[in-house]
């Protein structure tokens, strides 16, 4: 049985991954430091353990290492929000830099084949022009926001480590992720609550920003390709060819929530513009073609039914978004 670490693993991505190793029959261990972002997995399987530990702890990693001793190792932990990287940027560079080099040193002290995949973003590439653009494998890396250059100065490093030290990666840079369980911070989850709770949906600048959005569990899917059949030390782009303005997503939200809860409200009156985040970039969009023809990934998952599902989810499950508003002041400050 192979053995696969997964770093992150209470956190939104992190925790289909780990859903969807334990599925492919690998012995799974998840490192997460529990943070804000992460929940509780209630996971019972005799193929899963759940260590606490911050990648920053050189020698709790070093022992965890020298006992699992595993075969792959995905690296999904990393603090992920853009806002708060604008607030406080230190953090996301201890967790998202440091903790990667402390992961990589540990990896290429193993005396055991490993094959490491970076879960990156496409945000290390800068921000794209309204025009036909989209980032691929050739795209300079231009990361704007102290979140990206967290994420890009990862990237760096992991290539540095196949370069000098030999070691076996891939890394993979994603587009935008939504589905059930994402945190309540993020576009998709934020509209949602507030369509629940009928309060201003918060819209930053003119709202004419563009991401490119996938459904999470075709992003992890892309992520066991990459994994089990990428070439060596290659970069792999996945997304979904859905490039949205957020005040297009935004009132296709309001549109699937009336329809799912079959309400007379008018939702759209909700919408708010406010202030543009700081160093706001334009657009995302990713060119998919290598990873679609080099390993035959494509998503499965349609964008509305996966919105609706999302939608549902949320409906359904109040006391996720709850609970997180109870206890992080800095969500209960920032939608006060
Ligand atoms: P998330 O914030 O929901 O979860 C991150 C998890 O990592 C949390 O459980 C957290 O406790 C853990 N973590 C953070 N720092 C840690 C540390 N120092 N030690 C141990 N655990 C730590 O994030 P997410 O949205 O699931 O994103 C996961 C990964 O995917 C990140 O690397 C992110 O850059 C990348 N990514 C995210 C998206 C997206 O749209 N969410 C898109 C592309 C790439
Ligand atoms: P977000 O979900 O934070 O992802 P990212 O910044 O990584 O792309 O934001 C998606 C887009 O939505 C981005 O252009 C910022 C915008 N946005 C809002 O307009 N209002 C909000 O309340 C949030 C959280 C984001």
């Amino acid at each position: 049985m192979k053995k696969i670490i997964i770093t992150g693993g209470c956190g939104f991505i992190g925790s289909y991954l780990v859903h969807s190793a334990l599925k492919r029959k690998f012995r799974v261990l998840n490192i997460d430091k529990i943070s804000y972002a992460s929940r509780n997995l209630n996971i019972k399987h005799k193929n899963y353990t759940l260590v606490k530990a911050d990648l920053i702890n050189t020698k709790k990693l070093e022992k965890i290492f020298n006992k699992f001793k595993p075969d792959f190792i995905i690296n999904c932990a990393a603090e992920s929000h853009v806002d708060r990287s604008i607030d406080n940027p230190d953090i996301f560079f201890q967790s998202n830099l440091l903790g990667t080099l402390n992961l990589l040193n540990e990896t290429i002290k193993i005396k055991k084949k490993i094959r490491f995949l970076q879960v990156s973003t496409d945000e290390v590439f800068g921000s794209l022009k309204f025009n036909k653009m989209k980032f691929n494998e050739n795209s300079n890396y231009k990361p704007n926001s102290p979140y990206s250059a967290s994420k890009a100065s990862a990237d760096h490093l992991v290539r540095a480590y196949g370069e000098t030290f030999g070691l076996n990666y891939v890394i993979t840079n994603c587009s935008n992720n939504f589905g059930p369980f994402q945190y309540p911070e993020k576009l998709i989850p934020v509209v949602i609550k507030n369509l629940i709770n009928k309060s201003k949906i918060p819209i930053y600048g003119n709202g004419k920003n563009i991401r490119d959005w996938i459904y999470v569990q075709d992003h992890v899917d892309a992520i066991f390709k990459c994994l089990l059949n990428g070439k060596k030390n290659n970069t792999y782009l996945i997304g979904s060819d859905n490039e949205l303005s957020n005040i297009e997503l935004v009132k296709i939200i309001c549109k699937r929530y009336k329809k799912i809860t079959n309400d007379n409200f008018n939702y759209l009156k909700l919408i708010s513009y406010i202030k543009d985040r700081q160093g706001h970039d334009l657009r995302y969009a990713i060119n998919a073609k290598k990873i679609k023809n080099q390993l035959g990934w494509k998503p499965k998952n349609k964008f509305q039914i996966s919105l609706d599902k999302t939608i549902k989810f949320y409906i359904d499950n109040r006391n996720f978004i709850k609970k997180f508003y109870t206890r992080d002041t800095w969500l209960k400050k920032k939608y006060a």
